[in-house]
């Protein structure tokens, strides 16, 4: 089985895949966490995201992995704190721009997802990656909603940034995901919208559970 979230940052994506996937006794795969360290090794090695031949060859000898559901590797290195930290969220919208990027990272993702049941986030997961899912459900929530919530995981890992300054940085990268040429972030017209502005994790997740009891089949309807 597999469950497609999709949605902006902050919408509430990653708590809800956690915790349906928790809840359904499944695995959950953040897609983001992927581009966080393609973005990050890029970084590492000094490589310009303009040079695509350079781009390739680090591509070609990258091995993403997975101590747990939580910790993710680059080469065998442990990276899922690094990933989380402001100049990776500042570069990795222009990173998952990149075609290249994309078609390694979407062939590691339907590799996986053929193996296991699992619940899935991203921003082109219903519509790119697998558009036959069971089900697709894409989360929104207002800017300044998203803001807050940001700003509490941000303040979570130690680094506390301005309400300002953290919706200026999402209204940027809502800004390339949604405009890029390949695989933008769009809500795919099979998918269930649940806007979570007024609701808490809970309510939402309980939302998302029930229309999934209610039709194993998938359904296709605005919530
Ligand atoms: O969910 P996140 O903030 O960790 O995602 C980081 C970036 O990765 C986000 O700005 C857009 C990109 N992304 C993407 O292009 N496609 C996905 N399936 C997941 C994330």
């Amino acid at each position: 089985m597999i469950i497609a979230i999709d949605g902006p940052s902050g919408s509430g994506k990653s708590t809800t895949a956690r915790l349906l996937a928790q809840h359904l006794d499944i695995t959950h795969l953040d897609t983001g966490a992927m581009y966080r360290v393609i973005t990050w090794g890029l970084k590492e090695e000094n490589i310009d995201i303009n040079d695509i031949s350079s781009v390739n060859s680090f591509l070609e000898k990258t091995n993403i992995s997975y101590k747990n559901a939580n910790e993710i590797m680059l080469n065998g290195k442990l990276v899922s704190s690094d990933i989380r930290k402001k100049d990776i969220t500042s570069s990795v919208s222009a990173v998952s721009a990149l075609l290249e990027v994309r078609e390694f990272l979407v062939n590691i993702q339907r590799k996986l997802g053929k193996k296991i049941d699992c619940v899935i986030e991203g921003r082109d997961i219903g519509s790119v990656v697998f558009p036959n899912a069971d089900f697709k459900f894409f989360l929104t929530a207002d800017l300044d909603v998203r803001s807050m919530r940001r700003k509490n995981e941000l303040k979570k890992i130690g680094e506390d940034l301005s309400i300002d300054e953290i919706k200026a940085s999402i209204q940027r990268r809502d800004l390339i995901d949604s405009s890029r040429e390949f695989s933008p972030l769009k809500r795919s017209e099979d998918s269930i919208e649940i806007d979570s502005t007024d609701l808490t994790i809970n309510e939402q997740l309980e939302k998302i559970i029930k229309i999934i009891k209610k039709n194993k089949e998938g359904t296709s309807k605005h919530v």
